[in-house]
C-alpha cells in the first residue's frame, strides 16, 4: 500500500529513500491511518502471535501483547542526548558526539529491516493542522508500534497534506533490530536483547531508536519527541514541554480552574488526571485534558496556556481498578491494547489489584500458568494499556482546543515515604522553581534501575529533558519574569508511609481534598499558615466530609522533621554540585532561605491553630 506518488515534499521523499536503502526492508508501507489499514495490521499481529484477541464481549476490539522479558520498560542508561556540544546535554544526560553516534547507528541500521516491512508513519502531536501542533514522521519495522501510534497520536495521510511541500517535521527512525533471513520464522516480540539505543539529536530534530519495541523506547512521538526534542524547541522559543498531566476543577459554584501537575513515571499522573471526588464533596468535579505530557505556551494575554499533544493514554495497569480509577477503567473498556498483563482462559485481562483475588485459570505475562503462591506478580509491574483519550468519561470539552487551557497552578509531587508533607504552597514563583528543581522520588518499574531508591528528579523531567538541567531551571525562572500573574506552585506527596510501612494518606479520590485547597488558594479563598517550606493548610482548612482522618493523622502526613530535612538538603546539594556551572544564582539564595527557615524551632511553624492564618497571596 502506498500513496508515495502523491507526496510532494522532496526532502521527506529523499530522507525516506535514503533510509530505505540503509535499512533494506522488503517493503515500504506509507501509513494512511484508515480503519481498513488498522484491521490489516491487527490481523498481521494476531497471525504473527504478537497479539492475542481478547474476549469480544468483555473487551470489545481489544488485544493483549506480551513483550520479551528483556524489553519491558524505558532504558535510561541507553538513552542519549547527542547535542553538538557535550555541555548542552548536561551531566544528567548520556552524551556522545553526534558524528560518532550516527556512525554507530548507521552500522546497526544497515540491513536492520531485512525480511520486514518499513512503515512510514506521518503523525501530529496536537490536533492536526492547529497552530500549536508539531509534525513528525516515524519509520518503523513494528506493526505493534503502528497500531499504538494510531491511538497515541493523530496519525495518517491527513498529516502529509498539512506538511505540504516544505513543512517542517521531526525525523524519527525506529527499528526493533531483529532482521529476518529468508525463510526465518519471526518471534512474537522481535527486539534486540543485547543492543539498544534511544538517541536524540536536538539541533537536527532527529530521533534514532534501535533494539526495543516497548513504550517510550519505540512510540517516538511520546518521550523522544514531545518531551526531549520538544523541550529544546521550547527553550529556544519561550515555552515549556513538561512531564505533566492537565486537569480542570469545577467548583459547586461552577468556577473552573485548570492545573498542571508533574509527577515522575508511575507516580500517579493518570490517577490524578481522572480523579473522581468523594461523593460527600458534593458539586466538585474534575475533568481530564491529558495524563502525561503538557505543552505550555504564553498566550497573547500573558497567561500560560496548556495543550495535551497526545491522543491516547499509555497508562500503568497494576493498581488500576473501579475504586482507584473508575475513569481509567471506562477508558479501557474497548479498543484497547494491553501489554504485559495477565490473561484468563476466556480472554479477560487481569493485573495486581484489579480485583482482590486473582481469577482462576490465569496465564501470567510470560505465558506461564499463574500460581498465586509463587509470590510473583501475574502482570509485569510496568504493564500498560493503550487507550484513546476520547473514551475517557471525564475528558474535558476543551481537550482538543488548539488555544489550550489557562493554567492557574503547577503541582509537583514525588513518591516519598518520608520527609515531604502531603501539601504545601511555595512562597512565590522562584521558590516554586526551587521546590520543583529539587524534587526527589523513589524509582519505579517504569524504567530499568534501582527500584525504590530516592533520586533527584527535577520537574519529573530527569529522564526527559533534552538539554542541560541547569539551563532548564533557568528557563523556568526566566518564564516567571515575563508571564503575567504566574501560576501558583504547590508540592504534594501522596505516598507518605506510617511506622508500619503502610501508606498514611488514602490517596486517589481523596486527593480531591488537597486539590480543593489548592484551587481555593489560587482564587484567594483558602487559608494557610507559614512553614519553612511554604504555606500549609491547617486541619480545619481541608474538606473532610466523608473521610475519617483525625487531626493527629493529618499532622503526621504534614510533618516537617528538621533533622530529616537537613539530610534532604544534602540531597539538593548533590544535585547542585552536578549542575554547578549552569545553575542560576537564585537557587543558592533560595536554599539558604530554606535552611534558615528550618533552623527556627518547630513551635514557630507548627500547624497549631493559634497561628494566625492568612489568605492573601504573595
Ligand atoms: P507514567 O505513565 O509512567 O508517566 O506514570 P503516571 O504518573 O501516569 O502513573 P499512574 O497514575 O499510572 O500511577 C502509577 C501507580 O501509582 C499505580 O500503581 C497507582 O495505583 C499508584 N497511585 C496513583 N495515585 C496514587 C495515590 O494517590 N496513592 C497511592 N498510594 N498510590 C497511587
Ligand atoms: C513514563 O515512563 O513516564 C511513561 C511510560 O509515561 S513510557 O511511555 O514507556 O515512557
Ligand atoms: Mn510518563
Amino acid at each position: 500500500m502506498s500513496y508515495r506518488n502523491d507526496v510532494n515534499h522532496s526532502k521527506l521523499l529523499a530522507w525516506v529513500d535514503e533510509m530505505t536503502q540503509l535499512l533494506k526492508p522488503d517493503n515500504v508501507h506509507w501509513v494512511d491511518g484508515s480503519v481498513e489499514e488498522n484491521d490489516l495490521m491487527t490481523d498481521r499481529l494476531v497471525k504473527g502471535g504478537t497479539f492475542k484477541k481478547l474476549n469480544e464481549e468483555k473487551h470489545p476490539g481489544s488485544y493483549a501483547a506480551f513483550s520479551d522479558p528483556s524489553d519491558v520498560a524505558r532504558v535510561e542508561d541507553r538513552t542519549y542526548i547527542c547535542s553538538r556540544r557535550k555541555e548542552d546535554a548536561g551531566p544528567t544526560n548520556n552524551w556522545e558526539d553526534p558524528g560518532k553516534m550516527k556512525k554507530t547507528l548507521k552500522g546497526l541500521y544497515d540491513g536492520a529491516m531485512k525480511g520486514r516491512t518499513m512503515y512510514v508513519i506521518p503523525f501530529s502531536m496536537g490536533p492536526i493542522g492547529s497552530d500549536i501542533a508539531e509534525i513528525g514522521i516515524q519509520l518503523t519495522d513494528s506493526e505493534y508500534v503502528v497500531v499504538n501510534m494510531r491511538i497515541m497520536t493523530r496519525m495518517g495521510r491527513e498529516v502529509i497534506d498539512v506538511l505540504g511541500e516544505k513543512g517542517d517535521f521531526v525525523k524519527a527512525v525506529h527499528s526493533v533490530g531483529a532482521p529476518l533471513e529468508p525463510g526465518q520464522k519471526d518471534v512474537s516480540w522481535p527486539c534486540n536483547p543485547d543492543t539498544k539505543y534511544i538517541v536524540h539529536y536536538p539541533e537536527e530534530k532527529l530521533i534514532q531508536s534501535y533494539g526495543s519495541g516497548y513504550g517510550g523506547n519505540a512510540l517516538l512521538g511520546k518521550k523522544c519527541f514531545a518531551l526531549r526534542i520538544a523541550s529544546t524547541m521550547a527553550r529556544d522559543n519561550g515555552w515549556l514541554a513538561e512531564h505533566m498531566l492537565i486537569l480542570g476543577v469545577e467548583s459547586p459554584e461552577g468556577e473552573k480552574t485548570y492545573v498542571a501537575a508533574a509527577f515522575p513515571s508511575a507516580c500517579g499522573k493518570t490517577n490524578f488526571a481522572m480523579l473522581i471526588p468523594p461523593k460527600e464533596m458534593d458539586g466538585w468535579k474534575v475533568t481530564t485534558i491529558g495524563d502525561d505530557i503538557a505543552w505550555i505556551k504564553p498566550g497573547e494575554d500573558g497567561k500560560l496556556y496548556a495543550i495535551n499533544p497526545e491522543a491516547g493514554f499509555f497508562g500503568v495497569a497494576p493498581g488500576t481498578n473501579n475504586k482507584t480509577n473508575p475513569n481509567a477503567m471506562a477508558s479501557i473498556s474497548k479498543n484497547t491494547i494491553f501489554t504485559n498483563c495477565a490473561v484468563t482462559d476466556d480472554g479477560e485481562v487481569w493485573w495486581e489489584e484489579k480485583s482482590k483475588e486473582p481469577p482462576a485459570n490465569l496465564t501470567d505475562w510470560q505465558g506461564n500458568r499463574y500460581d498465586p503462591s509463587s509470590g510473583k506478580p501475574a502482570a509485569h509491574p510496568n504493564a500498560r494499556f493503550t487507550a484513546p483519550a476520547s473514551q475517557c468519561p471525564s475528558i474535558d470539552p476543551a481537550w482538543e482546543d488548539p488555544k489550550g487551557v489557562p493554567i492557574s497552578a503547577f503541582i509537583f509531587g514525588g513518591r516519598r515515604a518520608t520527609a515531604v508533607p502531603l501539601v504545601y504552597q511555595a512562597f512565590n514563583w522562584n521558590f516554586g522553581v526551587y521546590l520543583a528543581a529539587t524534587m526527589g522520588s523513589e524509582m519505579t518499574a517504569a524504567a530499568f534501575g534501582q527500584m525504590g531508591k530516592v533520586r533527584r528528579d527535577p520537574f519529573a523531567q530527569l529522564p526527559f529533558a533534552g538539554y542541560h538541567m541547569g539551563d532548564y531551571i533557568n528557563h523556568w525562572l526566566q518564564l516567571g519574569r515575563i508571564i503575567k500573574n504566574p501560576p501558583r506552585v504547590f508540592g504534594v506527596n501522596w505516598f507518605r508511609k506510617d511506622e508500619n510501612g503502610k501508606f498514611a494518606w488514602p490517596g486517589f479520590g481523596d486527593n480531591m481534598r488537597v486539590l480543593r485547597w489548592i484551587v481555593e488558594r489560587v482564587s484567594g479563598k483558602g487559608f494557610a499558615v507559614e512553614s519553612p517550606l511554604g504555606w500549609m493548610p491547617r486541619y480545619e482548612d481541608l474538606d473532610w466530609r466523608g473521610l475519617d482522618f483525625s487531626e493527629e493523622d493529618f499532622n503526621k502526613v504534614m510533618d516537617i522533621d528538621t533533622e530529616v530535612w537537613k539530610q534532604e538538603l544534602l540531597g539538593h546539594e548533590e544535585l547542585f554540585s552536578k549542575l554547578y556551572n549552569k545553575l542560576p544564582k537564585e537557587v543558592f539564595f533560595m536554599r539558604e532561605l530554606l535552611v534558615s527557615g528550618l533552623w527556627r524551632s518547630p513551635e514557630h511553624w507548627s500547624l497549631a491553630p493559634e497561628r494566625p492564618p492568612v489568605n492573601d497571596q504573595m
